[in-house]
């Protein structure tokens, strides 16, 4: 059976990890979270003392940046330079400085590339704001997911209290109202719907109907 590219996007908190990583593994797919790439680059400027203002700061820190993932017990982890960061890139800090970063072109150019390299054989279901429009715009079937922002703003705020990380929820609303502003008004490759996506909002939908009804669209796309 030939197999296809999915592409999720949307905004942020809006369940779209959690609908990829389900349907990555119902079709036996790999994932790929391609905002955890974008999360990794910023933590790495951030410790690193790197002024995402000055290009050739950027242009010589990309070079040295080395992201891959590796599943360990079940978890798609994200490694910065061989070192596990999948804890540290859901720091709010992170989330705070993370929006600006990637409006920066050479940095969305070095991680496209990267991302376009793991789509090559399909079989991939990719989460994030540029998905169906510039790096898999041939992506078999394209998912726009939206919510109600209270609703995304509590949903992180449980995840965040899960993963036993303390935060604000007025803090939340906040970060996600901004980085809606900044992903959707950004002048490369803004969050926007593809054309040809189909739009899910799952602000009164359980996870399982929301899968039910995208798996559906996996099939149809399958099955040609
Ligand atoms: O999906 P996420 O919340 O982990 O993404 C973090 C940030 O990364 C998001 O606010 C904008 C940026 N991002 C992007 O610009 N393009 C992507 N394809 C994925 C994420």
């Amino acid at each position: 059976m030939s197999k296809i590219i999915v592409a999720i996007d949307g905004y942020s908190s809006c369940g779209k990890s959690t609908l990829a990583k389900a349907m990555a593994k119902q079709l036996h797919y790999a994932y790929l979270d391609s905002g955890a790439m974008y999360r990794a680059v910023t933590l790495y400027f951030m410790n690193n003392g790197v002024d995402y203002q000055v290009p050739e700061a950027v242009e010589s820190a990309l070079a040295n940046i080395s992201i891959h993932f590796e599943r360990i017990n079940g978890e798609n982890c994200t490694f910065l330079n061989g070192e596990n960061v999948e804890r540290a890139i859901r720091d709010m800090r992170v989330s705070d400085l993370v929006s600006p970063v990637s409006t920066i072109s050479a940095v969305r150019r070095a991680m496209v590339r990267q991302q376009q390299s793991m789509g090559r054989r399909r079989g991939i279901v990719a989460d994030g704001r540029d998905i169906g429009t510039v790096v898999f715009p041939d992506a078999e079937l394209k998912i726009f997911l939206t919510a109600d922002i209270d609703v995304r703003t509590s949903r992180r705020h449980l995840e965040l209290a899960a993963k036993g990380i303390d935060a604000n929820w007025d803090e939340i609303h906040h970060n996600l109202q901004e980085r809606d502003r900044i992903d959707s008004t950004r002048d490369d490759s803004p969050l926007r719907r593809a054309e040809d996506a189909v739009i899910i909002d799952n602000t009164l939908l359980s996870e399982q109907q929301q899968l039910a009804k995208a798996m559906g669209l996996a099939n149809e796309r399958i099955s040609g």
